[in-house]
């Protein structure tokens, strides 16, 4: 089986390296691909926006599946251009993408359909909306609507603060464009957050090992958020019983919700949890698979990544093509100095090698770029560290010895990663 991956991050090459663990995989491109996955992928610098052009290239190179990781390609359609031109595509449709690709629409769903998700407003008034902060108090959350790579959302802790981002968003400086037109004005949900990522070909639903990101950039879990930065698997927080209730009580009844509503959801749907005791509660709903919580699922999958992604695109996936290692993983974001605000690029990165050879460890490129030969810097997330051992701490103490083996000036990471597993399970 031919198979080429759409996207360049760190998710990306780490579903180019579980695929290419595939006996049925003979070959790998990967658009565009990056320096980490040039000995598992040919990387094939096209544009991701030009989706009749993709479809073109796979029909010419005789793709049997293409699989799409980041969220931009499958909301704007990329899924229906390929079933077009007949060819087998992992991923939602984009109307079922829109699960991720307008919180309106996501919390709209919940709603109906009563699915438990913080209660809400929909403003695209600056002054209705201010009023409505005013009425709630802090802390309350304020989303942009639609894409703003994971960064239109401010958690404000006072009032002030929710006013601001309000004035930042709908006011004249439009911060994330027209994702600030409408904003959803939403209840703050203490506890804790858990991702629980699900295979599914529209009917069948198989739930992934549930992992937890890291979201602020410091540790102790202060500061802005950010893409992530790190990630465990598996989250005890998410005990058996939860995941039960997750599936039934929200799951399964949204893919029943968009298949009732003409948008039939293949491919992964992933589900951002908050848990407080028995409460669970969904903070969003993605179209894909989560980045960085790929680079600690998939590692701990026992099953054929390329079986189980065909199966999902053409109705025949089965829960026991979906098996689970009893090991643990930890992943460590090292990202650029200024992360998540501005920072550089072109930095050299050294050690990349002496950590890569670490036993059970993987280093996973999320910004990076070969230059002359050498690897620079080339994103805010430059690196995901995942090490796999017998338990979290195990796996944790080596994920930061690896890390130790790399620099590159400016770098920064959490110390912290999986400390709220390591409290639970002390
Ligand atoms: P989202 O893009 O909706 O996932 O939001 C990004 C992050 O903001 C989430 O992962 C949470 O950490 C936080 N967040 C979003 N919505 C809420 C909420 N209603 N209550 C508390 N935290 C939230
Ligand atoms: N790790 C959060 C996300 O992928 O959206």
């Amino acid at each position: 089986m031919k198979v080429a991956v759409i996207g360049g991050g760190g998710r990306e090459h780490t579903i180019v390296w579980k695929l290419a663990q595939s006996p049925k995989v003979e070959k790998i491109y990967a658009i565009p691909g990056g320096p980490g996955m040039k000995k598992l992928a040919e990387c094939v610098p096209l544009d991701t926006n030009d989706l009749e052009g993709l479809a073109q290239w796979a029909k010419e190179h005789a793709i049997d599946l293409t699989v799409v990781g980041p969220e931009a390609p499958l909301v704007a359609g990329i899924v229906d251009v390929f079933k077009a031109h007949g060819l087998m595509i992992f991923g939602p449709s984009a109307k079922a993408a829109e699960i991720e690709g307008s919180k309106i629409f996501s919390k709209e769903l919940m709603e109906k359909y009563g699915v438990p998700t913080a209660f809400f407003k929909v403003c695209s008034d600056l002054e209705e909306a201010k009023a409505y902060v005013r009425e709630k108090g802090a802390p309350i959350v304020i989303k942009a609507d639609g894409l703003a790579a994971g960064k239109g959302v401010v958690v404000a802790m006072t009032e002030a603060e929710a006013l601001e981002a309000l004035e930042e968003m709908m006011g004249t400086e439009h911060k994330f464009g027209s994702a600030g037109n409408r904003v959803v004005i939403e209840e703050f949900m203490d506890g804790e957050e858990c991702s629980l990522l699900c295979f599914t070909d529209g009917r069948t639903i198989v739930p992934m090992i549930p992992a937890q990101d890291h979201k602020r950039v410091n540790d102790g879990d202060q500061g802005p958020n950010t893409g992530g930065m790190g990630a465990y698997a598996p989250a005890p927080v998410m005990t058996d019983a939860l995941k039960q209730k997750t599936m039934d009580t929200i799951v399964r009844p949204v893919v029943e919700a968009l298949a009732r509503e003409g948008r039939p959801y293949s491919g992964c749907l992933y589900a951002g949890l908050m848990i407080k005791g028995d409460s669970i509660k969904v903070v969003e709903f993605n179209c894909r698979f989560g980045d960085p919580e790929t680079q600690v699922v998939l590692p701990l999958l026992d099953g054929d990544l390329a079986e189980i992604m065909m199966a999902c695109a053409t109705g025949t996936l089965s829960p026991d093509m979906v098996r689970w290692s009893p090991k643990a993983a930890v992943c460590v974001v090292m990202a650029s100095g200024g992360y998540p605000a501005s920072y550089p690029k072109g930095i050299a990165i050294t050690g990349l090698a002496e950590a890569d050879a670490l036993k059970d460890v993987v280093v996973f490129h999320a910004g990076t770029k070969e230059v002359d030969g050498r690897i620079v810097t080339n994103g805010g997330r430059v690196l995901g560290v995942t090490a796999i051992d017998d338990s979290i701490a195990r796996a944790k103490e080596r994920a930061y010895a690896a890390v130790d083996r790399i620099h590159f000036e400016g770098a920064h990471y959490r110390r912290d990663i999986a400390w709220r597993a390591l409290k639970r399970l002390k």
